[in-house]
């Protein structure tokens, strides 16, 4: 954390960035004590990246073509993490799973949301998986984020109804809202110092 406690922020994206900017929002309205020192994308067409150049925030292309494999991929986004100070990895929609080498370099302190009530429907397309599945209730989870595929720490849950008439478009638009809240949550947790983990369950000061 910075001299004036400031939680140092990176987001890494590969879409549209809803979530990351639902955290700009908070932080301009002083609500999240925090600083976006760069946004990360792995696609050059990310919305996202527009997003943060409008709000005056660095955006970095690192394209998946450019890095001979994943982990020298990992190896570059994590010089650039380090040289900014980062305290806090945010994980919004960025559609790549990550290394050793990025989760050695940030034990803990990588956060993704998936919008799933983990452990269920891992992976991609989660909402269609629900659907077919044909849960009464899916929704979104913050974790961390450890060596496997949406397996990590979960530090928040937030459900939704899933109606009989959703589809993969309505259900996604439902989670989506409480992704946003539910991020900014967890992020303000953590800015708090409020979460220890005791084994793989994370535990909230209240
Ligand atoms: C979010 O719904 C997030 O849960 C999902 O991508 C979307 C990004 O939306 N992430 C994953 O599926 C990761 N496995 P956004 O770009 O509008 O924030």
């Amino acid at each position: 954390m910075s001299k004036k406690n400031i939680c140092r922020l990176a987001v890494l994206v590969s879409g549209n960035g809803s979530n990351l900017q639902t955290i700009i929002d908070h932080i301009e309205a002083g609500k999240l004590k925090a600083e976006i020192t760069c946004v990360i994308s792995n696609k050059a067409d990310a919305y996202a990246l527009e997003r943060a150049s409008r709000h005056g925030i660095e955006g970095i292309v690192h394209a998946n073509s450019d890095f001979a494999d994943r982990r020298s991929y990992d190896a570059r986004t994590v010089d650039i993490l380090k040289e900014r100070k980062v305290d806090l990895v945010v994980l919004a929609g960025f559609m790549r799973i990550l290394t050793d080498v990025m989760i050695g370099a940030f034990p803990n302190r990588i956060m993704n949301i998936h919008p799933a009530l983990l452990p269920s429907f891992k992976g991609l397309h989660a909402q269609q998986q629900a659907l077919d599945y044909g849960v009464r209730y899916s929704g979104c989870t913050i974790h961390f984020v450890d060596s496997g595929t949406d397996t990590g720490p979960i530090i928040m849950q937030s459900v939704v109804p899933v109606e009989q008439n959703d589809t993969e478009d309505t259900l996604s638009a439902k989670i989506q809202k409480a992704e946003h809240k539910t991020y900014v949550a967890a992020i303000k947790l953590f800015i708090e110092g409020k979460i220890t983990i005791d084994n793989r369950r994370v535990l909230i000061a209240d």
